[in-house]
């Protein structure tokens, strides 16, 4: 549906994207992520035909984004950074708007008015002039605008951010329910709305593709992590086997002592070894109680923070 081959964008001296290529299959939903200033929303206007590439190519539903911009822009909906509304206009005209300007025919513009309207929940304010909208409806309107033409691919750069922990809900299931329909390309700082909605994630930095798979797939690249083991027993003792039975060098850490329990963080870094089983046989053949052990899970930020900080400021943290 989206094809981007090593496509650029200077500003003056300054690179903004240095040259990076994907492609999105029809019905993906795209998370589309990046510290600030990393090029999402350069990106975002170049594929929604609002800024010129300085180099590379990009197509949409088959169609250049610069050599068939109208083209383009009808079967993309696009929801900005800063939506432009009309603040004096009303909603239900506003959306008129929009669906005669993407090409909606004169008699389907009311039912397509009606679908946006129900969609994303703007029944109570279609009367009212955008300007005494509060900035969560501000937002509401703008994914409106975006779908009313029904377009087969959706560009939303940030939709929820500014928005009170309750409309960042409300907008996320109307992001999850136009993702079972649209392609969707998504940009957003907030992790866990990429968890929930994005079947795939590909993170930015400085004009650079760093990551590009599903949530799980990325998870998979990092080092495996820490082992939490809480145990009952002589700590000396404990701590002497522990050390013993894992490979030379495995850094081992008592995180915590109640009475006579010691919860020990074991980093097993790339290790693959299953030392799990081997650790609890020792426990119960030495008479302690196992109390716990628990892997630590990689999450999605632990992805963000690997690829996109570089390796002084990695060590820094
Ligand atoms: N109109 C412009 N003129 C000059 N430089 C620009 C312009 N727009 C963006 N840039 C620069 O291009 C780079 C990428 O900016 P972009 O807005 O695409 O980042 P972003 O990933 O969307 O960041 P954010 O998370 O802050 O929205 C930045 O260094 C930015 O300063
Ligand atoms: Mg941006």
């Amino acid at each position: 549906m989206i094809e981007v081959e090593r496509l650029e964008k200077s500003y003056g001296f300054a690179r903004a994207l240095k040259g990076i290529s994907f492609a999105v299959q029809k019905g993906e939903v795209i998370g589309f992520l990046g510290p600030n200033g990393a090029g999402k929303s350069t990106t975002m206007k170049i594929l929604t035909g609002y800024l010129l590439p300085s180099g590379g190519r990009a197509t949409v539903a088959g169609h250049d984004v610069v050599a068939e911009s109208l083209a383009v822009r009808r079967c993309i909906g696009y929801l900005p950074e800063s939506t432009p509304l009309y603040g004096e206009m009303r909603v239900d005209d506003y959306l008129g708007f929009c669906a005669e300007i993407r090409g909606v025919p004169g008699g389907k513009r009311k039912a397509a008015i009606a679908r946006a309207v129900e969609l994303c929940a703007l029944q109570r304010v279609t009367g009212k002039n955008i300007l005494e909208l509060s900035k969560g409806y501000k937002q509401r309107v703008g994914l409106a605008q975006a779908i009313v033409h029904e377009p087969p691919v959706l560009i939303l750069d940030e939709p929820t951010s500014g928005l009170d922990p309750n409309q960042i809900i409300e907008v996320r299931k109307l992001i999850e329910r136009l993702g079972q329909e649209h392609t969707v390309v998504l940009s957003t700082h907030y992790l866990q709305e990429v968890e929930k909605s994005c079947s795939r994630v590909i993170i930015v930095r400085q004009g650079e593709i760093v990551a590009d798979g599903t949530r799980q797939q990325l998870i998979d690249k990092l080092p495996s992590g820490g082992l939490r083991l809480s145990v009952r027993g002589p700590e000396p003792a404990v701590l002497a086997q522990v050390r013993e039975l894992l490979p030379p060098g495995t850094p081992v850490q008592v995180v915590e002592r109640t009475g006579t329990a010691l919860e020990l963080r074991i980093e097993l870094g790339t290790a693959t070894a299953p030392v799990d089983e081997a650790l609890a046989r020792l426990i119960v053949k030495n008479g302690w109680d196992l109390l716990g052990m628990v892997r630590e899970r990689a999450s999605l930020e632990d992805v963000f923070r690997s690829v996109t900080q570089s390796a002084s400021e990695a060590a820094h943290a």
